[in-house]
This record gives structure tokens, sequence and C-alpha cells, in this order.
């Protein structure tokens, strides 16, 4: 089997049934900067160098749409295509050079909970000038999965994807890099039985940037989940919020960048989520 490498989380679909109110919370109170907007669907930028981070998608309902994963090279898709049919994972779209926003090639899968993959090639660069904002994100960091079958969803993130664990709190949540950043993909044992998105990670420049975050988030009337506090695994900084469709996301920095040879680490103990152990309503799990 070919070796395909994973280059990075290129960004985040959210569906929207209210999606003038999402792109005001995501522009006004997030940071993020409208860069297109193509077929109703807006597409948002951070302060870095991608085309978007994430994009905002009019339907009759809300929460992930998708998650969009870049590989380097066109022929990698094409290996990917073939790999995904081959183990009988159900492609939605196959490879289409008429595809979303800011993307060459691309085409989407569905994971075995249901998750819609896109892995596109070609992520097109941001341009134009980004608006004056207190905050401004410089990326998509990571995204977490809920999973009732934690174990054939890590199975299809490596064997398909080639992602890597590199922590596990036993029984609670694993970590997946496909670059040196800790974790790009995490999958958490369902509460409910529900499978899908847990919480989007938006990354800030540093601790400072973090820490205005924060404070904007509470001067703007945020909705906080848990937080502020440090995660162990990862060792980053992290607060959580709901935006306007009560999506979980995170703003986070100083997230651990590890090399591709370091053996996985394992936990027993679920309070490795906050080495603050704040106890600021952190639930343990997002
Ligand atoms: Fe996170």
């Amino acid at each position: 089997m070919s070796e395909i490498a994973v280059a990075r989380l290129a960004s985040v679909r959210f569906n929207t049934t209210n999606l003038s109110n999402q792109a005001q919370f995501y522009t006004d109170r997030w940071g993020l900067e409208p860069a297109e907007t193509h077929d109703g669907a807006i597409y948002f930028r951070a302060d870095g160098p991608k085309h978007h981070v994430l994009s905002l998608h009019e339907s009759d309902v809300n929460g992930l749409k998708s998650l969009v994963l870049e590989v380097p090279r066109g022929e990698d898709l094409e290996i990917l295509h073939g790999r995904l049919l081959a183990a009988g994972v159900p492609v939605e779209r196959g490879i289409t050079s008429d595809f979303e926003a800011g993307t060459g090639l691309g085409m989407s899968c569905v994971d075995p909970d249901g998750n819609v993959v896109e892995i596109v090639t070609g992520f097109a660069k941001a341009t134009g000038s980004y608006g004056h904002r207190d905050i401004k994100p410089q990326d998509v960091n990571h995204v977490v999965l809920e999973s009732s079958d934690p174990a054939r969803l890590e199975r299809f993130y490596i064997d398909m994807l080639n992602f890597r664990l590199t922590e596990r709190i036993n029984g609670v949540i694993s970590f997946y890099a496909c670059n040196t950043n800790h974790h790009t993909v995490a999958i958490a044992q369902s509460r409910d039985e529900q499978n899908g998105l847990n919480h989007v990670a938006f990354e800030l420049q540093d601790w400072e940037a973090w820490s205005r975050a924060l404070y904007y988030a509470g001067e703007r009337g945020l909705t906080r989940v848990a937080g502020p506090g440090r995660h162990g695994p990862g060792h980053n900084l992290f607060c959580y919020y709901r935006d306007e469709d009560r999506n979980v996301v995170e703003y986070t920095t100083e997230i651990e960048q590890i090399n591709d040879d370091a053996p996985p680490i394992f936990h027993d103990d679920p309070s490795q989520f906050d080495v603050w152990k704040s106890d600021l309503g952190y639930d343990g799990r997002q």
C-alpha cells in the first residue's frame, strides 16, 4: 500500500439554518473574515495563508457538514480514491476539479460514523486585506469527533488516511496527528451513543492573543462552555464557546508539536484534560 500523507486540516464546513446570524458571529465576534461567497455559501479566512478555514452552508439542519483534509498532490488523491473504493468506503463525490471554492481537485467520502470527509489538493491562498479585529484566529487547528465506536473510527483514520495515534486517555479520548501538530483529529467516546462533532478548534498566535480573545469573547457575551484551562494531552491552552447554532468552538494556542516517530502516550487519568484543574464548568470531554 502506498504511503499517503494528509498534509493538514484545511478547513471545516458547517451547515446552518441561520446563515446571516452565523456569518455575523464568525465575523464580528469570533474574528474571521469573509473571503468569498459562492453558491450561497460563505467562506471565511483566518489571519493566515489559507483561502478559508471555515465555510457556512445554508441548510435545513445545523452542525458539521464536513471536515476538509489536504493532500500534497493530485496523484495522492488518485491513490486514496482507489484505496477507499477497495475498502468499500462510500465515496460521495469522485475526484473533480469542480469542487468547493478555494480548492483545486477534491473528492469526498463518508467515515464509518457518517461524518463527511473531503480530501482536496491545491488549496488556494488568502488574498485581499483582513478587516480590523480585536481577535484574529490564525488557522483552524483540529476537530474532535464523538463516536459510539471509537475503535472502528480509529481504524478509518489510521488505515485509510494514514493518521497516527499520538496519545490516548484510555476509554475516554484518543488523539491523532497527520503532521507535527499533536492532534488534527481526536475521537472521544460518545456519552449518549450519538456520533458527530464534539468541537472545532481555532488557533491564536500565542498566549497573549489567546488571552485577548478570551477577554473580548467575554465582553461580547459569547456563551462559554468550559475553560479557560490547559490540556494535558497536547499541552494546549483552551477555552470553549458555543456559536449561534450551538456548535462548540475552541480558542486554542501553544499546542505541542511532535516528531512523527514519537511513540504514543497512554493515560488512565481523565483529569489530564485540564492540568489547571480550574473547575470552570469543564466536563472532561470538550
Ligand atoms: Fe480541542
